[in-house]
């Protein structure tokens, strides 16, 4: 038996969503956008699909665009913003970025933007009063991590999100890893627009949505057809979003219980390793993180090695973004935090979620603290 403790890079489809899928593929696999029956029966699963996401979130059903996964989404929000005309602006971000949203920034740059990446402090933290000074007269944007995938850092967005509006700056959050691990009420919060991604929820790959609020759509990335209401081009996905929905049906259901339950999990691993291994460190504010993730740092250890000697006792952990893995550089959300190199390439990410129980909590504890003895033993 396999110990999936990834569930940050991605997260087994839920048999829920499975079903609701094949249910697509076999019965509804018109084309939404046709007048006829089967295109009715597809474009009734892709609404009923609209309000379970929005459901969850509490948006309008009507501010959602489904898009290929969170990289579009973060992609559309901000190479709109390239293609909008008139001289270059500002945009406001932090330090601790994921690459869907540091990628079109450096774009940006490259296109005499300037960006305002705002530090985290050591825990990981942004602080409100850094973000609302680094706001300037042409700052065109606001885009955050709300929740970070590597660390499990969730940022104070309930103080920055009211500052930003009171200046009449749009707020984007990349909310990929807090969608179906937090308790999130748009109609309480003042974003403007907000990324997701099915997969990081039990839902498929290759689907995801950005919420655009009261007619804050951005351009289109993809020009080709009026999907979408026009701000998506493209037959759609219906099978996946299908399934996306069925994903925040059931995070809707199970959000109260899997806060405590993957809490829980979360702490007794950290507790284990606290108690069985030296020289171990949180990284990531304890307080502010995701119910599912807890990222230390194992001094002296390589976490490369770590991962893959896991790998052969049958756990799956990280050292951080799965799309880093295997590469030299260290973690830069770990160096925005001030660990140099050397302490960012001890890391390891374990991130639970749906599957995960005390046995397998237990079966980790029981073999990593050798693992760890092993692994300084070859770095020193
Ligand atoms: C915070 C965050 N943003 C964006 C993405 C990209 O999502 P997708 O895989 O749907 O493109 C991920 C996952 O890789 C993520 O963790």
């Amino acid at each position: 038996m396999r110990v999936y403790l990834d569930h940050n890079a991605t997260t087994p489809v839920r048999a829920e969503v499975l079903a609701a899928m094949q249910e697509a593929f076999a019965r509804a696999w018109g084309n939404p956008s046709s007048v006829h029956a089967e295109g009715a029966a597809a474009r009734a699963l892709v609404d009923r699909a609209r309000e379970a996401v929005a459901g969850l979130l509490g948006a309008e059903s009507g501010d959602l665009v489904f898009t290929a996964g969170a990289t579009e989404s973060n992609n559309q929000v901000l190479q709109a913003l390239r293609h909008r005309g008139g001289p270059p602006g500002s945009v406001v971000s932090s330090a601790a970025e994921h690459p869907s949203v540091e990628a079109p920034l450096e774009a940006l740059e490259a296109a005499g933007w300037r960006v305002v990446r705002v530090p985290v402090d050591a825990e990981g933290l942004l602080d409100p009063d850094a973000v609302e000074a680094a706001l300037a007269p042409d700052t065109a944007l606001v885009t955050l991590l709300w929740g970070h995938n590597e660390t499990g850092v969730v940022q104070p967005l309930e103080a920055i999100a009211p500052r930003v509006r009171a200046r009449g700056i749009p707020l984007h959050v990349d909310a990929t890893q807090c969608v179906g691990k937090l308790a999130i009420d748009l109609r309480r919060l003042p974003v403007d627009l907000l990324s997701l991604s099915a997969h990081k929820l039990g839902g498929p790959k290759g689907v995801g949505a950005l919420v655009a609020r009261g007619g804050a759509a951005p351009a289109p990335l993809l020009l080709g057809g009026p999907q979408e209401r026009r701000r998506r081009g493209g037959t759609e996905n219906v099978a996946g979003i299908a399934g996306l929905g069925a994903a925040c049906a059931l995070a809707a259901r199970e959000l109260p219980e899997r806060l405590v339950r993957y809490a829980d999990l979360r702490d007794r691993l950290w507790r284990g390793i606290e108690e069985k291994i030296p020289r171990v460190r949180r990284n990531g504010s304890a307080a502010r993180a995701l119910c599912n993730t807890l990222n230390v740092e194992l001094v002296g250890a390589s976490g490369e090695v770590l991962v893959q000697a896991l790998d052969l006792e049958g756990i799956a952990a990280s050292t951080g973004a799965a799309c880093a893995s295997g590469s030299l550089h260290p973690s830069a959300a770990l160096e925005a935090m001030g660990r140099s190199p050397a302490e960012a390439r001890s890391a390891l990410r374990l991130s639970v979620g749906h599957g995960v129980d005390e046995a397998a909590i237990d079966r980790v504890l029981a073999v990593l603290p050798d693992l760890v003895a092993r692994a300084r033993a070859e770095g020193a």
